[in-house]
């Protein structure tokens, strides 16, 4: 299959770009052209220390392969930073994959304010530092492609992940909200939960099953949905080991009571059957296909 998605001067930001998916999307974007910035704090998986060499080393990677990048150690928290080496270096930029990432895993009854904290502040904030400042700079262009990244643990939950699952579940709202802030200035948001295997995933996997579940997976998705023929925006993909697939919210069509009638918990239990009935489900996509049922029990056409 010949290569249609290059990059050929857009300027690429990826967090957390020294390892893991983050330095796999990094040398695919420059092998593909991108100029990138290679951000990473270079510290510990629960957030601890700090350091060049992670960054350093997967520019030199992209340089050895005849490509273009540069290098930034700033915490995600402070994603203006970030922002001003693309615009420092290259004068603008186009991408940004927001990836970089820790873990504070503790069940929930022995998890610290720290632990949330900390999570918090590199997950969402970070996400939405840098965001923040690329945003305007899209806006003004009128073009942008963002990728953030959530986690199975978001969508589903998953024990000792309370602090995890609560920021990657965010950055779901988070992406579609832009989505729909971003579509008439060219700007497309998405969203991934990656499987793959990683300094984050070393002790809860299997040592061949992590050789298998090679971040190489995860980034042919990533490309797809940063490239300019994408008009993908708004989605939600799980991916890893070479599966993609494509998430969408299902609702039973619901029980409907009389609205000028007393509402009671009895009444409620009574439909409970017909309450969680998927049979002739609907796919709602926007925030107006809640007002239609809700309106709709009230005779109104909102
Ligand atoms: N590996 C998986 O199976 C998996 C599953 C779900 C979600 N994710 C998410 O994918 C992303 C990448 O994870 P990975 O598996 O490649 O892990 P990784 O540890 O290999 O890479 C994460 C990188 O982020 C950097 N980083 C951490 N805090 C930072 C900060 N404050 N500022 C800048 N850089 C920082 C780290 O130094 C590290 O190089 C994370 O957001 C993670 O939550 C991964």
């Amino acid at each position: 299959m010949s290569e249609t998605m290059r990059f050929d001067d857009r300027v690429v930001v990826i967090t957390g770009a020294g390892a893991g998916l983050g330095r796999s999307h990094a040398l695919e974007f420059a092998r593909r052209g991108a100029k990138v910035v290679v951000n990473d704090l270079g510290g510990g998986g629960h957030g601890e220390g700090k350091g060049s060499e992670a960054a350093d080393r997967v520019v030199a990677e992209i340089q050895a392969a005849g490509g273009e990048a540069v290098a930034n150690y700033d915490s995600v928290e402070n994603g203006e930073a970030i922002i001003r080496t693309a615009i420092d270096n290259y004068d603008r930029v186009e991408v940004v994959v927001n990836n970089a990432g820790i873990l504070r895993d503790a069940s929930f009854a022995k998890m610290t304010d720290s632990d949330w904290d900390l999570i918090y502040r590199v997950h969402a904030l970070g996400a939405y530092r840098v965001t923040r400042a690329a945003w305007p700079i899209m806006l003004e262009q009128g073009y942008g492609r963002i990728v953030n990244t959530a986690s199975a643990a978001g969508i589903y939950g998953n024990f000792g992940q309370a602090n995890y699952a609560f920021v990657k579940r965010g950055l779901i709202g988070f992406s579609n909200t832009l989505a729909i802030e971003g579509a008439r200035k060219g700007i497309k948001v998405n969203v991934i939960a990656p499987v793959a295997g990683s300094r984050l995933t070393e002790t809860i996997l299997p040592k061949d099953v992590l050789e298998a579940l090679k971040p190489e997976f995860v980034t042919p998705l990533v490309v797809r949905l940063c490239a300019e023929s994408s008009t993908e925006s708004g989605s939600l993909f799980e991916v890893g080991a070479g599966w993609v697939a494509k998430l969408r919210w299902e609702r039973s069509q619901g029980a409907c009571f009389d609205p000028k009638a007393e509402l009671t918990a009895e009444a409620i239990d009574a439909a409970w059957d017909r309450i969680g009935d998927f049979t002739g489900a609907q796919h709602p996509t926007t925030i107006q296909d809640t007002f239609g049922p809700v309106f709709g029990n009230l005779g109104i056409t909102p």
